[in-house]
């Protein structure tokens, strides 16, 4: 199985080595062979190659059968235009990929519970899936662009959405339902906006096709309120580009840090995964990152491109071992005890967990 990885910039490379490191114990245990391919992606690739998406990282991509990126972004581009960001380089390969649905969990893990600002009593047992739209809306609508100079400057975005690029979303988010709580919330901004009024009811023909799961709308800005007030109440969380952008932000808070957050981005010829961070220049090479976001992103490749589900929550069950062991990055230490792991360590805490998860696993059914 070929997996191309782009670590990307700030913190990527450091957490990417270790959903790899997980990802080679996983393969050894269970004798697969897992090919890995490095390419440059980002502001790392601006710089050693003068594109964010230099043309062997896309052809190596869409030649294998699953991407796991680290991060992208980097400070000394931020004055920049928008095509030669690092972050045009992640745009340009989610498009090429084809992948239009993000999956974004965020769970509240016990072990850290009391990292999170949310009192316990409100966020402990949380499992949201956010289902954001990947490819539409104002990040890719034309047109778009500046116009003018100096004072008579202005700026144009464009959200534009068609109702197949909505039921195919849709579709992904009742389906997923199924397989959780049967509840699928539907966000959208359709008192004010055309593109929601279009998503409501496209969302609302295709819950037809499943009586069997709940569909409630929510507009976004009550969305926003009820994640942090009451995140218990959700199931699945269906929304598009931008929205879905900020909320899956707003709901790491729930799990206590971003670094927890994984990502899958399916339904197109290769699937992406990434952690839901970004690359975080200030903690950059210092050995202190969270890799729980990628490690759990990798454990999403397995589930999802390779069709590995019980290899995926073999990798699942050992990041809760390794926390309930009481291990953390320093953006999970305050207030859960513990002790403060660098992010090498817990890469190979969770690569032994995964052994030891397995062998149960296995003595269990010999039972
Ligand atoms: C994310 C990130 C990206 C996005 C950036 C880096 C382009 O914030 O994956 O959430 O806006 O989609
Ligand atoms: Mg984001």
């Amino acid at each position: 199985m070929r997996i191309t990885v782009l670590p990307g910039d700030g913190i990527g490379p450091e957490v990417t080595e270790q959903a790899v490191r997980v990802l080679q114990a996983i393969a050894s245990i269970q004798g697969y062979r897992f090919e890995f391919e490095e390419h440059l992606i980002g502001g790392t690739a601006i710089r050693l190659s003068g594109s964010p998406l230099p043309r062997t990282t896309l052809d190596a991509c869409l030649a294998s059968d699953a991407v796991l990126l680290g991060a992208v972004g980097a400070p000394e581009y931020d004055q920049l235009p928008a095509h030669q960001r690092p972050e045009a380089g992640l745009l340009l390969l989610r498009r090429a990929l084809g992948g239009y649905a993000n999956l974004r969990p965020a769970v509240s893990y016990p072990a850290i519970a009391a990292c999170s600002p949310i009192r316990t009593e409100i966020g402990s047992g949380a499992d949201i899936l956010i289902i954001r739209e990947l490819l539409g809306g104002l990040y890719f609508g034309e047109p778009r662009g500046f116009s003018g100079s100096n004072e008579s400057m202005s700026a144009v975005n464009t959200m534009r959405y068609s109702v197949e690029e909505v039921e195919r979303i849709a579709k992904v988010a009742f389906e997923a339902a199924r397989g959780r709580r049967n509840k699928v919330t539907s966000v959208d901004k359709a008192n004010v906006l055309e593109t929601s009024q279009l998503w409501r009811q496209t969302v609302t023909r295709v819950a037809q096709d499943y009586p069997d799961v709940t569909l409630e709308h929510l507009y976004v800005d009550a969305c926003a309120m009820h994640l942090i007030s009451n995140p218990r109440r959700f199931d699945v969380l269906l929304t598009e580009n931008l929205f879905g952008d900020i909320l899956s932000d707003e709901a790491a808070v729930i799990t206590g840090s971003l670094g927890m957050l994984a990502s899958a981005t399916i339904g197109g010829d290769v699937g992406l995964y990434e952690p839901v961070h970004g690359s975080a220049p200030d903690i950059a090479g210092q050995g202190i990152a969270n890799p729980f976001g990628a490690i759990a992103s990798a454990a999403m490749m397995l589930r999802y491109s390779l069709e590995l589900d019980q290899d995926a929550a073999d990798i699942e069950q050992a990041i809760e071992y390794v926390l309930e062991a009481g291990y953390r990055t320093p953006d999970i230490a305050a207030g859960t005890g513990g002790y403060v792991a660098n992010t090498a360590e817990i890469g190979e805490l969770v690569s032994e967990a995964v052994t030891e998860v397995v062998d149960m696993r296995h003595a269990y059914h010999a039972v």
